[in-house]
């Protein structure tokens, strides 16, 4: 099990761009390796300009579109086309716009109402889409992933009961302030992903990325701690806001700066 490696950019604009290689950069290898690429997208507004480069010149052509399998690493129980849908958010700012296959976009089936139906729906999905290898946990070629501020990530909220799951691959949970359920891959499913991305910015998660990537273990509290690829690699791509509390911060930019592979966790 590696540890994680922290990619350090000066702003959200560079950190887009080095999370587009990577994205590139994955998608290439999984695809001359096994034929397509399979990768689980994260909601929230962070990745957005992630998923608007990728639709743009001259990214999108470094992608081979047709063999692109799409997942969603959480969705809001909300219609498809609700201002709150993670899949509504993709669709606009990536799926419009680039030749993938229809029934390689596997969105999770809201429509069908009762948030333990749709999570078990769209276990089947998963099972039925990915190769599991061997193991009970089918394997994404690549997980992106948000991090809220409480130390939530995808739909893994704090003290839930969602990040005791170890059989299930995908559970209905509630967030803890109001709003719609929640419909979330759990921590083993995300845990068997070849490669998971964090993509962070911003000053206001400078705290709660110290505290999950350089705190004390409180993975009730930071679920975000909870996320290992079991085989496979981890990385953090950060702003330099929201890696400023992070020990060491300011001399990673300018490591930063000289290199272009990611540091460990540890600066090593
Ligand atoms: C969601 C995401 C969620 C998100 C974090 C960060 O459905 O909202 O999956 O986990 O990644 O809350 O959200 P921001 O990127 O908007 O800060």
């Amino acid at each position: 099990m590696t540890s994680p490696s922290i990619v350090i950019c000066p702003d959200h604009g560079s950190l887009d761009r080095r999370a587009v290689e990577y994205f590139v950069g994955t998608a290439r290898e999984a695809t001359a390796a096994r034929g397509r690429f399979t990768v689980a997208l994260a909601g929230g507004s962070t990745p957005k300009p992630l998923y608007e480069m990728l639709a743009s010149p001259p990214w999108r052509t470094q992608i081979d579109w047709g063999n692109v399998h799409m997942f969603w690493g959480d969705e809001r129980l909300v219609p498809a086309d609700h201002h709150e849908s993670n899949y509504r958010m993709v669709n606009l700012a990536l799926l419009s716009k680039v030749p993938v296959v229809a029934t390689h976009v596997h969105r999770v089936p809201t429509d069908l109402g009762d948030p333990d139906t749709v999570a078990t729906a769209y276990e089947r999905t998963l099972r039925r889409h990915l190769t599991a290898n061997g193991g009970e946990f089918p394997r994404l070629d690549l997980t992106i992933l948000g991090l809220g501020a409480d130390g939530h990530t995808a739909s893994l909220f704090p003290y839930s009961d969602s990040l005791r799951e170890e059989r299930k691959l995908v559970v209905a949970s509630q967030p803890p302030q109001l709003g719609p359920h929640r419909i979330t891959m759990t921590v083993p499913m995300i845990n068997q992903s070849r490669h998971i991305l964090f993509l962070v910015s911003g000053a206001a998660k400078a705290s709660v990325v110290k505290d999950v990537i350089a705190g004390q273990s409180d993975p009730q509290r930071l679920p975000a701690q909870l996320i290992c690829p079991t085989h496979g690699t981890q990385v953090w791509m950060l702003d330099e806001a929201a890696a400023a509390e992070l020990p060491r911060a300011r001399a990673r930019v300018q490591q930063k700066a000289l290199g272009r592979n990611g540091e460990k966790a540890d600066g090593s």
